[in-house]
């Protein structure tokens, strides 16, 4: 009877284990597909690609490359933000259109930007949903009328997509907030202490740095040509087997002349889709090297919470939704305490 049940087990943990083998495969099977069309389509559209004079590289459609230059429009914009202000920091925030739950989370944790002792602005940056539709758009709009810190072009929020999103946000600080001090670019689901980052980082008593990048620096890293990779980067679109130093991409600060400069120099290159990695690549046509970061201060990883611990670093990766609330409220309310 025993013998039976367990062969029986057996027969059941096989039948599972084939099952799960049979659907890994068919997924990578699926994504190869796709991956083999995109570059049969690539083929063909490079053959129809005309170079333009004064770029670096000829315009370039690979379905893999982000569209750029390409002149995306504002949907919805604040243009009046900075407007007779000069706002210390510019937050932009990263996002997608449906990240509603996060961007209220946001606004009452760390992005509450009116208790901070200098000026702060924070934008929330969003393309346009992959499946959008009047509704999706005028909800937002709405969001956009109470908050007034929305902006959005009308690029594809994908993952492939996302230097359009910093790019937008290089964008949008070069128009509509050049007298900003310093600008971070930080991910939905991030810790930020904006006092330390302002007091113990950019420092609102010293002359504003130019040409200053800083975050958690990446070396020695290269694209990944492997096409079962999520962040698979042909040949074709970056020809080089590394990358130039880069800061990681959930949080990374710099002084906002380099907006403009990063804008402009990327008119002119082969946008890539890693979002870091593409700011790297402009960094080093700009020749300006990422700074080094104060120690520890920056993470791109979970680090535990304590509040004493958290009173001396600006970022910590992978805090969201409720648990983000909680710490917030912790955080705030040992303000004071001794450490
Ligand atoms: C921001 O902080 C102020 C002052 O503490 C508070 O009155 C306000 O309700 C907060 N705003 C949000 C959205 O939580
Ligand atoms: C990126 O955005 C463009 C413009 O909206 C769109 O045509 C393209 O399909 C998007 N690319 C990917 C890979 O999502
Ligand atoms: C890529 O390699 C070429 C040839 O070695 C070099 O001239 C160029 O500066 C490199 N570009 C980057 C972004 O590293």
């Amino acid at each position: 009877m025993k013998g039976r049940i367990c062969s029986l087990k057996f027969l059941v943990l096989v039948f599972l284990v084939q099952t799960f083998m049979f659907g890994c495969l068919v997924f990578y099977e699926r994504k190869l597909k796709m991956i083999n069309k995109w570059n049969e389509d690539s083929a063909k559209l490079q053959k129809t690609n005309k170079p333009v004079n004064n770029l670096t590289y000829p315009v370039f459609k690979h379905p893999l490359a982000p569209p750029y230059p390409f002149p995306y429009k504002f949907l919805i914009n604040q243009p009046d933000k900075c407007k007779n202000r000069k706002p210390f920091l510019v937050i932009m925030v990263i996002g997608q259109c449906q990240d509603l739950e996060s961007r209220h989370t946001i606004r009452e944790t760390w992005g509450n930007v009116s208790i901070y002792d200098v000026e702060v602005v924070m934008v929330f940056l969003v393309g346009l949903p992959r499946i959008a539709s009047e509704r999706t758009q005028n909800v937002l709009e709405e969001e956009s009328e109470t908050f007034g810190d929305i902006v959005q072009q009308d690029f594809m929020d994908t993952y492939y997509n996302l230097t359009l999103k910093t790019l937008m946000g290089m964008e949008w600080v070069t128009k509509f907030c050049p007298s900003a001090s310093y600008v971070m670019k930080i991910d939905n689901d991030m810790f930020l202490n904006v006092d330390y980052l302002i007091h113990n980082v950019l420092y609102p008593d010293l002359p504003v740095r130019t040409n200053y990048f800083t975050g958690v620096i990446v070396k020695n890293t290269g694209p990944m040509r492997s096409k079962a990779y999520k962040w698979y980067i042909p040949n074709e679109i970056y020809p080089n087997n590394t990358y130039p130093p880069y800061c990681s991409g959930p949080g990374y600060v710099f002084s906002a002349d380099m907006a403009k400069k990063i804008y402009d120099v990327a008119q002119e290159i082969r946008v890539i889709s890693m979002e870091d990695a593409f700011m790297g690549i402009c960094l080093y046509e700009l020749q300006i090297p990422p700074t080094e970061p104060p120690r520890n201060v920056f993470n791109g990883h979970k680090i535990q919470y304590n509040h004493c611990k958290f009173r001396k670093v600006a970022t910590a990766h992978h805090y969201h939704g409720q648990e983000l609330r909680r710490l917030w409220a912790d955080f705030l309310a040992k303000k004071s305490q001794k450490c």
